[in-house]
């Protein structure tokens, strides 16, 4: 028996889509079901200035097919050189709907990003001032953190120290991975939200490293134990307003993911509202599914729901998603949750 959802159409609220002929491969994965998405700033060199933010956008709407509708939601890249007036004038003119802060070398492509948070004390008053969302990798870099507690002790050592000197200040706290995101998340106002991705909704940490290690598996944040898993599950299929998908779709190719020292991240911006259906039915919450998918993101971002709709199926028969986006860099494998997955998005 076929069952169907139709709901508003999704957005993706933390995406990377890189740039050349990365950008043109995977931009039409993520526009065929998305209308928009809050585009990461981390190229090399990274996207710093609002004019480097319009070079972008004008760069992804170039790549898009001609038959499909996307809407890039353009951020910067705080670094501690940011200049609190270029943001503020980026805000004003409606190009850019956040910035993205990266602790100096916590994941891909942030080297640039800050190491002393004193020195982008202006940009965040600036930000707070304004209204301007601040996205945040909430991990530390020190050498004697562990991997796996890192966010946890980010949340301590860092975010909570940001917000509490910058009152009023707008924070997004990407790809959350524990149940510490979740409850901070739940213990604070309306100015504190979390993406969170579909993969860290699928896979612990076992997943990664039990039988063998699985580089497609791996993206920072690192899954984590069970426990937290299932935080994140409570949280996204919760209903609660301050939690909704941010896919953190990362591609990079096979050669870079299956290498002797792999790059970070899961590939699921093909895949992503089928396996998300799946997650929210297995969990008797397909009724909440267009607040995480479609409506909680806007809402946090001051910004409309989209006014058309996507309608999902299920069919008896396992759906098929194509194992790997071919591009000109070479192929990028798709997410594959390990389990088969009945829920198709209607074309
Ligand atoms: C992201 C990337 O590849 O750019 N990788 C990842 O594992 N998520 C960077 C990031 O969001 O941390
Ligand atoms: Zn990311």
């Amino acid at each position: 028996m076929t069952q169907s959802l139709t709901i508003a159409r999704p957005d993706d609220w933390h995406l990377h889509l890189r740039d050349g002929a990365m950008l043109n491969a995977v931009l039409p994965e993520t526009a065929r079901h998305f209308a928009r998405a809050i585009i990461m700033p981390n190229l090399v060199p990274p996207v710093v200035t609002g004019d480097q933010a319009a070079a972008y956008r004008d760069r992804i709407l170039a790549a898009l097919p001609a038959e499909m509708t996307f809407e890039p939601l353009m951020t910067l890249y705080l670094t501690e050189k940011t200049d609190p007036a270029d943001v503020a004038a980026a805000f004003s003119s409606g190009l850019i709907k956040a910035v993205k802060l990266y602790p100096a070398g916590a994941t891909t492509n942030s080297a640039s990003g800050v190491g002393d948070f004193d020195k982008v004390r202006g940009v965040l008053e600036t930000m707070a001032e304004i209204g301007l969302p601040l996205c945040v990798h909430g991990e530390v870099t020190d050498a004697d953190v562990d991997i796996f507690d890192r966010e946890a002790v980010f949340i301590d050592r860092v975010l909570d120290p940001i917000r509490k000197a910058t009152p009023g200040l707008r924070v997004v706290m990407e790809h959350i991975t524990t149940a510490n995101g979740v409850d901070y998340v739940k213990s604070n106002a309306a100015d504190l939200a979390a993406t969170i991705t579909t993969h860290h909704l699928i896979i612990n940490r076992n997943h990664l490293l039990v039988g063998g290690i699985k580089p497609h598996y791996y993206c920072l944040p690192v899954a984590k134990r069970e426990s937290h898993r299932l935080a994140l599950r409570a949280a996204a299929t919760s209903g609660d307003a301050r939690f909704f998908i941010g896919t953190d779709s990362a591609p990079h190719t096979d050669p870079n993911k299956e290498s002797a020292c792999g790059c970070a991240g899961c590939f699921t911006a093909t895949n992503t509202m089928s396996l998300l259906a799946h997650i929210f039915d297995e969990d008797g919450a397909l009724d909440k599914l267009e607040g995480f998918a479609s409506r909680n993101g806007p809402a946090f971002y001051g910004l409309p729901v989209n006014s058309d709709t996507i309608t999902l199926t299920k069919h008896d028969e396992p759906a098929t998603f194509p194992a790997k986006i071919d591009t000109t860099d070479g192929p990028v494998t798709v997410f594959d949750p390990g389990y088969d997955i009945h829920w198709t998005v209607d074309e």
